[in-house]
């Protein structure tokens, strides 16, 4: 096990994500005991200020993003004191040496270092502590997405971060494998016998992976139009959710094995060619609509300009490997959809003999295995049963639905947010839920050729109804093999 980070220094410290998550999630651990009480955190940030005023900010964040029954006053001023603060410019490259002053002899003791700032701050920043020999062997190094913006750019921010912090100290942060339900997958799948003999192209017909969000833009308009679906959410997020569903079994769930195994998968993924987007993706944006009974401008209005950009996505992926030989991956994202859900769907094969045909049962479906990450948590399998009677006009047959509600199984466990799990393990130097350099370099390979298919056919996005499951030709991606979304 690795040494457990001493000083915790957080930059980005007064912007949206510090403020909603990072501080909400500390205080937390704080409260639970699970950071050590020498522990000190010195939040950062452009604006300067002094200690008591970012504590009164860190007030107002925890008060306005966590309930009452959290906050005791004692507990908030015992959190508060461990907190600290320094400004430091990293486009001017000024303040290391007032942290280096603060942290004084904190600095021959492991610090770790948190980046919730603009990616292109990632490689200066780490560049300015090592200047100030912020950068010990024992100090470490948490990212926020993105890493780039393609290959080429995630390469050079790899290289940046690495000439400074050793690959085994680089921590890349994909919110998603903080998520309970998500890291319940690896359990569903390997701590169960039932599922994995059937977990490929001989039983599965198809998979299908949604993530749709009900908000819009959410005042994110200059980072997010520059960026896209495709770059926001599928590079990072869905492709780590396919990678985890796809992957052959790690031997254990060590950083390297699980690590190693997502890495292959992602590498198998089938690059796209021109004739392939063309055929197997698309690209929405959102006019205005109703989302949840609410009106909702369109993207192009909430931008006050018209766009490109797209805020909807779906793929039909490829895996080239023996397990998903054939297997249609269909991915989805979209913004302003008609509800929050992020699911995984295992669409199993019909039975190969219908022995129930001559008796008038009629045609079985097939099993189906729906796995809800968000906001409901629960796994249903739906299979055919027979229905009650005497069956003395043949034999009826129903889906019914096998449902297990894991909020109700776990009813008493309060639900953390998966920064909590993402800072305590920063903090204690396991890497198992970070992405590792040549994960996120896979990603980035796969993403770049549909970005360059697309821009070689010329796809502009196609518009959909806010409130609306994206362009209809969405529907048509998969409608085409016989199948459709699960909605
Ligand atoms: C972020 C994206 O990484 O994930 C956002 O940048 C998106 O656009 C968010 O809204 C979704 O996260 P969650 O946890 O709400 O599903």
């Amino acid at each position: 096990m690795s040494v457990k980070v001493e000083t915790l220094v957080l930059f980005g410290a007064t912007g949206d994500l510090a403020q909603r998550m990072l501080f909400p999630s500390l205080y937390n651990l704080h409260v639970d005991g699970l950071l050590e009480e020498s522990l000190a955190i010195i939040g950062s940030g452009r604006t300067a200020m002094d200690r008591v005023e970012f504590h009164d900010q860190v007030r107002a964040a925890l008060a306005e993003h966590l309930p009452g029954d959290r906050l005791e006053t004692g507990a908030v001023d015992a959190f508060l004191a461990r907190l600290d603060y320094c400004a430091i410019d990293a486009k001017a490259g000024t303040g290391y040496d007032a942290l280096a002053a603060l942290l004084g002899e904190r600095m021959e003791r492991p610090i770790g270092v948190y980046l919730s700032t603009p990616p292109s701050m990632f490689g200066p920043i780490a560049q300015g502590l090592a200047s100030e020999g912020i950068a010990c062997a024992e100090c470490r190094i948490a990212m926020e997405k993105p890493i780039g913006h393609d290959l080429a750019s995630s390469r050079e921010v790899n290289e940046q971060v690495g000439s400074a912090f050793a690959e085994d100290h680089i921590f890349r942060i994909d919110h998603y494998l903080g998520k309970e339900t998500v890291q319940n997958l690896l359990a569903l799948r390997f701590a169960n016998m039932l599922f994995e003999p059937l977990w490929n192209a001989q039983a599965i017909d198809h998979v299908q992976i949604t993530v749709a969000e009900t908000v819009g833009l959410e005042g994110r308009v200059s980072y997010y139009d520059g960026v896209g679906a495709l770059k926001d959410m599928v590079q990072n997020h869905m492709l780590q959710l396919l990678a985890i569903i796809a992957m052959e079994p790690p031997s254990s769930v060590s950083a390297t094995a699980v690590r190693d195994e997502k890495v292959k998968l992602l590498r198998s993924l089938r690059r796209m060619t021109a004739e392939d987007v063309k055929a197997h993706s698309v690209k929405g944006q959102y006019s205005s609509g109703a989302v949840n009974g609410a009106a909702v401008a369109g993207y192009a209005d909430e931008l006050g300009d018209p766009s490109n950009t797209e805020t909807f996505v779906a793929l039909k992926a490829f895996i080239d490997n023996w397990r998903w030989k054939g297997v249609p991956f269909y991915l989805r994202t979209g913004k302003r959809m008609p509800q929050r859900k992020s699911e995984v769907l295992i669409q199993f094969k019909p039975v190969p003999h219908n022995i129930f045909a001559r008796v008038g049962a009629g045609k079985l479906d097939a099993n189906m295995m729906i796995i809800n990450l968000q906001p409901e948590e629960n796994i249903r399998v739906k299979v055919m049963a027979k229905q009650p009677g005497l069956d003395r006009d043949g034999v009826k047959l129903k889906e019914v639905t096998m449902d297990v509600s894991l909020s109700h199984s776990f009813a008493g466990e309060r639900r953390r947010i998966a920064y909590e799990r993402l800072l305590l393990d920063f903090i204690e130097g396991d890497q198992t839920l970070f992405v590792r350099r040549d994960e996120v370099e896979a990603q980035w390979q796969w993403i770049d050729s549909i970005r360059d298919a697309w821009a070689a056919v010329d796809m502009p996005p196609q518009t959909y109804t806010a409130g609306s499951w994206g362009p209809s030709s969405a529907i048509a991606l998969i409608e085409r093999d016989g199948a459709s979304w699960h909605d």
